[in-house]
């Protein structure tokens, strides 16, 4: 087996930092070895097949995206990144695993449509994956699927409050597929927003002339996020069931939910960056049709408003659990320019699966959190939520050895014509500039990506069989 010792760097992790080297052997961590400490007897890094020196570098568990769409068919169209393209740039950017969405909807069977998207990935895939399923139709024969997918590594359901037509559940499917989950132990997730009223609110802009995509924004305010993550929760609540409330962007559903956690319930928050970044102002409300880059749903919230601010904060106190993209990308040129003249059919979406990281890490520099609050909601959270640690998430004996070394004194520049490997003709994060980067990334003990240049294979991941979640209280 192949030996690689990363040297001379200092290990990030949830709860600490420290110097320390890192052996690996094959595909995990073999040991966490203290600078001048001689485990192995002297003479190990002479002996082993790969030294890397981490000098002056961070060295952190490898980042864990529980949220993203490759080709997910969506709005009329397919989310421009392949499993393949998109694993890809997720590589490049750090990430060492995905959690995607495999879809059912009306007319079809829950276990034959998870099969449909294992057929996508096997393969395909540059990096580790695994799914949540998405339940588009609750009905007898979805809900007794339940239990067949917990079996099958797959511990997490997502319904949708918003989308009616599309993927919407009623509050009576709602509740009984959450009476299912918590009979088998599996977690719910939830898009929480009051799709009925948005679609009325939709209706009423378009019938003003309103077409612009600012007013996907508009159609769609905190009240009706605020009030669908209340109602997830008040049902979470009386079927005691793990709640996860997916993408939120409203300030005040983040209360609530940061309410019912100090209430003690089992309810946590995810996020993503295009929320703690980007706003309804500047970006939805750019001139023309430029906004369309950032339709996506929840929507950007508005900065006056001070939601971003809020987000950050609520990272730190804990109430957010993991930040991840929800990556689901469409090009301009015959995908989001399918509304112009109507926000309505603009593909809901936006690509970002390459820039988390580094993303994120810029709230360290910017003194939004630490560097360990950094890794926990990146990676080792996302982890322990969804059933995958200590296997990954963690830089520890016997974890696979998703490893990356990160370096705060590189520069990163974001952008079409930068670090962009997503399959989309414009970048959502155009211009922007990040006051670090990364340096290598190791998966399974594999070098990948070395100083940008990509090392692996796009068919090496694997399917990553899920257990239940390990971060219920
Ligand atoms: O706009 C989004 N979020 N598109 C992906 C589908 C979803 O709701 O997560
Ligand atoms: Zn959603
Ligand atoms: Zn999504």
């Amino acid at each position: 087996m192949t030996t690689t010792l990363i040297h001379g760097g200092t290990v990030i992790s949830a709860t600490g930092r420290q110097e320390l080297d890192v052996l690996i052997d094959g595909e995990t961590i073999a040991a966490l070895i203290q600078p001048g400490s001689t485990p192995f007897g002297p003479g190990l890094a002479e002996n082993v097949d790969h030294l890397v020196d981490a000098t002056d570098k961070y060295v952190i568990p490898g980042g864990v995206d529980a949220h993203t769409h490759m080709q997910m068919p969506f709005g009329g169209t397919t989310a421009s990144d392949t499993f393949e393209t998109g694993t890809f740039a997720a590589a490049m950017g750090g990430t060492t695993t995905i959690v995607d969405f495999a879809i059912q909807t009306p007319g079809t069977a829950v276990l034959d449509t998870l099969g449909q998207w294992h057929e996508k990935a096997a393969g395909n895939c540059a990096i580790d994956y695994g799914f949540h399923q998405i339940i588009g139709d609750v009905n007898a024969d979805s809900l007794s699927a339940i239990g067949q997918l917990i079996t099958e590594g797959v511990s997490s359901v997502k319904l949708f409050m918003a989308y009616p037509g599309v993927y919407y559940s009623t509050d009576g499917q709602i509740l009984r597929a959450m009476q299912r989950c918590a009979d088998v132990g599996a977690l719910m997730m939830m898009h929480a927003e009051n799709g009925i009223a948005i679609d009325e609110l939709v209706a009423q802009h378009l019938e003003r002339g309103e077409t612009s995509p600012y007013y996907h924004g508009l159609s769609r305010p905190w009240q009706l996020e605020e009030e669908a993550t209340h109602r997830a929760i008040m049902l979470a609540d009386v079927t005691k069931v793990p709640l996860y409330v997916v993408h939120v962007s409203a300030k005040q559903a983040l209360e609530q939910i940061a309410t019912a956690r100090g209430n003690g319930a089992n309810v946590f928050a995810e996020t993503c960056p295009q929320y703690l970044y980007l706003s309804l102002e500047e970006h939805l409300g750019a001139p023309g049709f430029e906004g369309a880059k950032w339709v996506c749903s929840t929507p950007l919230r508005s900065r006056a408003e001070g939601h971003q601010d809020e987000l950050w904060r609520f990272i730190r106190t804990g109430d957010v659990t993991g930040v991840a993209t929800d990556h689901c990308p469409f090009c301009m040129k015959g995908q989001k320019e399918m509304g112009l003249g109507d926000f309505s059919k603009i593909p809901n979406g936006i690509g970002g699966v390459e820039h988390r990281m580094n993303l994120m890490y810029q709230g360290v520099v910017d003194g939004r959190m630490s560097l360990e609050r950094w890794v926990q909601v990146c990676s080792t959270e996302p982890a322990r939520m969804f059933g995958m640690y200590p296997r990954k998430g963690v830089i520890s004996p016997g974890a696979d050895a998703d490893v990356v070394i990160y370096d705060p004194h590189a520069r990163t520049e974001i952008g079409l014509g930068a670090t962009h490997h997503m399959n989309m003709d414009h970048s959502a994060w155009e211009g922007f500039s990040i006051d670090g980067g990364i340096a290598v990334v190791f998966s399974r003990g594999k070098r990948i990506v070395d100083d940008g240049t990509y090392l692996g294979s796009r068919t090496d991941g694997r399917f990553v069989r899920r257990g239940v979640s390990q971060n219920l209280i």
